[in-house]
């Protein structure tokens, strides 16, 4: 792995946080009725620290001499987590998040990865950090979904 491997990867992932955070947002706005109240704190919480992830990887962008991306060359990818017609349709949306987790538990994989083979400590300790974050944030969903089984 070079370092422009690992450049490339913080810029996903950079670029994949903020359409979490667009999309947890919505969700936990749109979503209705009394099985929805937790789910929606929930997300609540979980877009400040989507928010601070992307925060730490800009940031260790800007430390590696490059630049985190604007909106440009944006190019949505979270079909799954698009605000469902029904709005109380709850589990469509706890799956969305657990796919949506499940790609940045990969993506942070790769780059803990990358990291280490680039002999990289820094972003190795970022990677790891938010990794742990997105497994507690999975086993939350996890959680929700047992008490929302699909019919
Ligand atoms: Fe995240
Ligand atoms: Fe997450």
């Amino acid at each position: 792995m070079t370092t422009d491997e690992i450049t490339e990867l913080l810029t996903e992932a950079y670029v994949d946080e903020l359409e979490t955070v667009m999309n947890y947002l919505t969700n936990a706005i749109v979503l209705d009725g009394v099985h929805a109240e937790e789910v929606k704190e929930s997300l609540e919480a979980d877009v400040q620290e989507e928010l601070e992830h992307a925060r730490m990887l800009g940031n260790r962008l800007k430390q590696l001499e490059q630049s985190p991306p604007g909106s440009a060359a944006f190019e949505a990818s979270q079909s799954g987590l698009q605000p469902p017609e029904d709005t109380t349709d709850v589990q469509s949306v706890i799956e969305g998040v657990l796919e949506a987790e499940d790609d940045a538990i990969e993506t942070y994989q790769s780059l803990h990865e990358a990291a280490t083979e680039a002999n990289d400590p820094v972003t190795e300790d970022v990677a790891v950090t938010i990794l742990s974050d997105e497994e507690a944030h999975r086993t939350e969903f996890r959680g929700f979904q047992k008490e929302f089984p699909s019919d």
